[in-house]
């Protein structure tokens, strides 16, 4: 049997066979009924990108490439790369907000709509495109995930340049939060810094907690997301991050894991995620999202559903506050073979970026829960 008859026969004997339909609440059921889809024809779908609201220069620049003909993978990595350059994007890349110990480790994946195809890396130190290690995993290897010090030889080998990714404004945050950790050890309360205190005050929320009104600071997990649609109906997307600040030297979150961070059909279309990475895991909700469209749900729909799925998985006390609700956020930026997109977040109000014919913008994104006035 060929590699492709091979392929072929899995498809149709095991994921179509799975009764994955959404009932338009959000749960799955039945049988696989594809809603009746009017595509236009090959060369002709509008050429388009949907990225996370720190993703207009990527949205802009993947289309851009995909208007001279870049295969979208090619030219969603592209996108994302300059944000991964952008010191002054502390969730990604150069720049990115460290481990505990004061280490950027960085996670990423892709995947390829046409070939459906993945690659990923996890928890990868100094090297500042973790989205181009990843498409070489895709690209030259046999396997989909590689990790830590596996992750930082292979990039080596494919000329990867190692650098320290930690920047001084990066450095100073994290020395903040580790100062500030507790009255019980030898670090004093840090001086005042005025650029350090505007990212706490960013990152702090209000929560109604045991019958208070409480301000936290909330780690920040910020991230990229890129998908891309070509002239031929072809969708591609990459999701890169340096993932929870000030995390457990190791931990790996969503965004490098298939299905949870992204995922893309290309029959049906594709979503990624930013935000809290271990509720995504728990929940493998970029998958949910496409087998909710496939079932026939719009964008929109689709990521309603999976932020109530995820709001209703959510047990942990801690995780909820007075009110019921996760005190975590969660966006997902949905694109579909028909070229509908939409960004949907648990929280709101919160934007998204699109490139398409109109330009490039940032648009609103549907949400589950509305935050007090003063929620940054
Ligand atoms: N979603 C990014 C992370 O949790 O690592």
């Amino acid at each position: 049997m060929t590699q492709f008859a091979r392929r072929s026969f899995l498809v149709g004997g095991g994921l179509a066979a799975l009764p994955l339909l959404g009932d338009g609440d959000g749960n799955l059921c039945g049988q696989e009924k594809p809603a009746a889809r009017k595509l236009p024809a090959k060369g002709h779908f509008p050429i388009k990108a949907v990225s996370s609201a720190n993703g207009m220069a990527a949205t802009a620049r993947a289309v851009e490439l995909m208007r001279r003909g870049v295969d979208p993978l090619e030219a969603v990595v592209q996108g994302v790369a300059i944000v991964e350059a952008d010191p002054n994007d502390t969730s990604v890349g150069y720049g990115g907000l460290p481990n505990e110990l004061g280490i950027v480790e960085l996670d990423a994946a892709v995947m390829h709509g046409p070939r459906h195809r993945a690659g990923a890396v996890g928890a990868l130190r100094g090297i500042r495109h973790p989205a181009q290690v990843a498409l070489k995993v895709l690209e030259t290897t046999d396997h989909v995930l590689l990790v830590g010090e596996g992750a930082r030889q292979f990039a080596r080998v494919h000329g990867f340049r190692e650098e320290n990714l930690l920047t001084d404004k990066a450095r100073k945050i994290w020395l903040h939060w580790k100062q500030n950790l507790s009255d019980q050890d030898d670090w004093l309360a840090p001086a005042d810094d005025p650029e350090v205190s505007a990212f706490f005050h960013e990152h702090t929320r209000t929560l109604q907690l045991a019958g208070k009104t409480v301000r936290r600071f909330v780690r920040p997990t910020g991230t990229i997301h890129c998908a891309g649609m070509n002239a031929q109906g072809d969708i591609c997307c990459t999701t890169t991050t340096s993932g929870l600040a000030f995390k457990i030297p190791g931990r790996v979150g969503d965004s490098p894991i298939i299905g949870a961070g992204l995922y893309v059909d290309n029959e049906v279309g594709s979503c990624g995620s930013t935000g809290r990475g271990e509720a995504n895991l728990q929940n493998l909700a970029s998958f949910l999202a496409v087998e909710l469209m496939r079932g026939g749900m719009s964008p929109k729909e689709a990521g309603m559903a999976t932020c109530r799925r995820i709001a209703e998985h959510t047990k942990r006390r801690d995780l909820l506050d007075d009110e019921g609700r996760p005190i975590f956020d969660l966006k997902f930026y949905l694109l579909d073979k028909r070229g509908r997109h939409a960004g949907v977040s648990l929280w709101g109000p919160a934007k998204f970026a699109v490139t398409d014919e109109q330009g490039t913008r940032l648009e609103d994104c549907a949400f589950l829960y509305k935050r007090p006035a003063d929620h940054s």
